[in-house]
């Protein structure tokens, strides 16, 4: 059997990794400014880490959701107190995009309405739901098409209004900072007025943090930049650095009904040692300072050029925008200076590297996009 072909790969094989960098099956080492879309944010092989799942691993790794897990119970609570949350419930589960298809029924459920609001650009998933509240039709398949959603312009308010005053929307869905969509972030007074609005029609704001959040920015969530507080929170990418791993953090208004949600896998033991390790770094190693700090600094020292037409984003989360394709320069990258990135659609080079991100680092990227461009 064949694997089937969706992916577009470079032509690198990595066997090993440590902090920032990727090692290859020939032994050439790579710099990772991506971290595997977001994933690995305390960086590649933490001892503490490595060592939470290599001991939870020859303890119990899997036993499902109808025994006791404490392991689950440690890691919401901790989460909840590290992120601000701590009158929130957590339900566990595998990926972002169930994460959100959670969140979308969760409001439904509590609205007994029917429609959502997503936003342009935005990118929440490929599942069902995830798919339909994401704008992009070439990964919207006919069955998607049967949510009733609704796309509006970031930031544009009155748009917002007209539709939230119907008061018959179930919810509003947006990114703490849209990163496929190209690294944007939505202004502090439309989040406010957002927020706002949610609460007088009666409408539930569900913030995507899965790949903005968890420290990303400098703060715990890119929303907390705005002051505001949404009812449910999605969260996965980074929680256990690289094993499966997603979440819904849900305000207390919300009913948790026996049966209505559910998964096999979410919340095991082995995802959880990892979880929970990960928090342990990210507090210990003071990854969040660290983020913004080096995010400024990156931003700071990209080389002027005509071929850039902005930098944007927030804390590790930048996205360096070209009046050209950026393929060729992501490949002259990758080839000729060993750096990996990402991208957001044709024209913007998309910036995640691992929050334990070096100043030498850094500058070990400035000066390959400067040799490149
Ligand atoms: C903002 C956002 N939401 C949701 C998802 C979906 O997450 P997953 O790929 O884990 O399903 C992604 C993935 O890139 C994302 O960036």
């Amino acid at each position: 059997m064949d694997l089937f072909n969706v992916y577009s790969l470079f032509n690198v094989t990595p066997v090993s990794a440590h902090d920032c960098t990727i090692v290859d099956n020939k032994g050439h080492e790579y710099l990772d400014m991506y971290a595997g879309h977001a994933v690995v944010n305390i960086g590649h092989n933490h001892p503490k880490y490595v060592s939470a799942i290599t001991e939870q691993a020859k303890q119990l790794t899997f036993c499902g959701t109808s025994m006791e897990n404490p392991l689950q119970k440690k890691f919401a609570e901790r989460l909840g107190k590290m992120s601000g949350y701590p009158d929130y419930s957590l339900f566990l589960c595998n990926t972002g995009a169930e994460s959100i298809e959670n969140a979308l029924k969760m409001a439904s459920f509590h609205t007994g309405r029917q429609r959502v609001i997503a936003f342009k650009r935005s990118y929440h998933g490929r599942t069902s739901g995830a798919a339909a509240v994401t704008d992009n039709p070439s990964i919207q398949s006919l069955y998607n098409r049967v949510h009733k959603v609704i796309f509006v312009d970031l930031n544009d308010i009155a748009t917002l209004t007209r539709e939230l005053e119907t008061q018959k929307v179930a919810a509003v869905i947006i990114e703490g900072i849209q990163g496929t969509g190209g690294v944007h972030t939505p202004s502090k007074e439309f989040m406010q007025q957002m927020e706002d609005l949610c609460h007088k029609t009666g409408t539930v704001l569900i913030l995507d943090e899965v790949q903005s959040g968890y420290g990303r920015t400098g703060k715990f969530f890119a929303h907390q930049w705005a002051g505001i507080k949404p009812d449910l929170i999605c969260i996965g990418k980074p929680m256990a650095n690289g094993l499966p791993c997603g979440g819904v953090m849900i305000a207390p208004q919300f009913e948790a009904v026996r049966g209505r949600y559910g998964t096999t896998f979410g919340g095991n033991h082995l995802t959880m040692a990892a979880a929970n390790s990960v928090l342990d770094v990210l507090e210990e190693d003071k990854l969040m300072a660290n983020a913004l700090a080096m995010g400024e600094f990156l931003k700071e020292h990209i080389p002027a050029s005509s071929r850039i037409k902005d930098v944007r984003g927030k804390g590790l989360m930048i996205g360096i925008e070209f009046r050209e394709p950026v393929a060729p320069i992501r490949q002259k990258l990758l080839t000729e200076k060993h750096v990996i990135t990402g991208s957001a659609g044709m024209n913007v080079i998309r910036l995640l590297p691992p929050l334990c991100i070096t100043q030498q680092e850094c500058y070990a990227f400035i000066n390959a996009l400067k040799a490149v461009l």
